[in-house]
């Protein structure tokens, strides 16, 4: 019986894993149009999918690293927000500030050796990361696309189809 249990545990945890592993890759549906953030997105996706691959004693070094790049990242969108006096610029740098308070509250226990937190925290990154795109980052790109003199019809179709999608989620 208990072996069963612990058979049934492992089965559910390694489930779950692939399922994390299988939303941690790019894909075409995720780009947004506005060349600097498609790349942005795309590598935060390289580099998270390679962290939770990477041994414990490379995995501190990877984790700051990773840190690092969210904070350029970051701090570039918001540049563009301040450059187009973006209205939506407080709701979205709190979101980004929010996840970075996160991964700087888990560094120095990674730094001191609790790499499993570490991996815990890296894990929920795509969820977090699939809903911020779908949501404040796909209406920067509108934004940022309706200042040029072209809007992108693809922009506008991304954008409403996202914002149906949510929708439908409420309801
Ligand atoms: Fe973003
Ligand atoms: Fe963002």
């Amino acid at each position: 019986m208990l072996a069963n249990s612990a058979i049934r545990v492992m089965v559910i945890g390694c489930l779950i894993k692939e399922a994390v592993m299988q939303t941690i890759k790019w894909s075409e549906d995720m780009t947004l149009g506005v060349k600097d953030m498609d790349e942005a997105h795309k590598v935060f996706f390289e580099d998270l999918s390679a962290l939770l691959t990477m041994p414990d004693d490379q995995f501190p070094t990877a984790f700051m690293g990773l840190i690092g790049k969210v904070e350029k990242d970051f701090r570039e969108e918001e540049d563009l927000m301040e450059e187009i006096d973006y209205p939506g610029l407080l709701g979205h740098r709190e979101q980004h500030s929010r996840v970075l308070g996160a991964l700087h509250h888990v560094a120095p226990h990674v730094l001191n050796g609790d790499i499993a937190l570490g991996r815990e925290a890296a894990e929920l990154l795509p969820q977090w990361f699939l809903f911020h795109l779908s949501t404040m980052d796909t209406a920067l790109a509108f934004a940022l696309d309706t200042q040029g003199a072209e809007i992108n019809p693809a922009t506008i179709r991304l954008a409403a189809e996202r914002i149906r999608q949510g929708m439908d989620r409420t309801t």
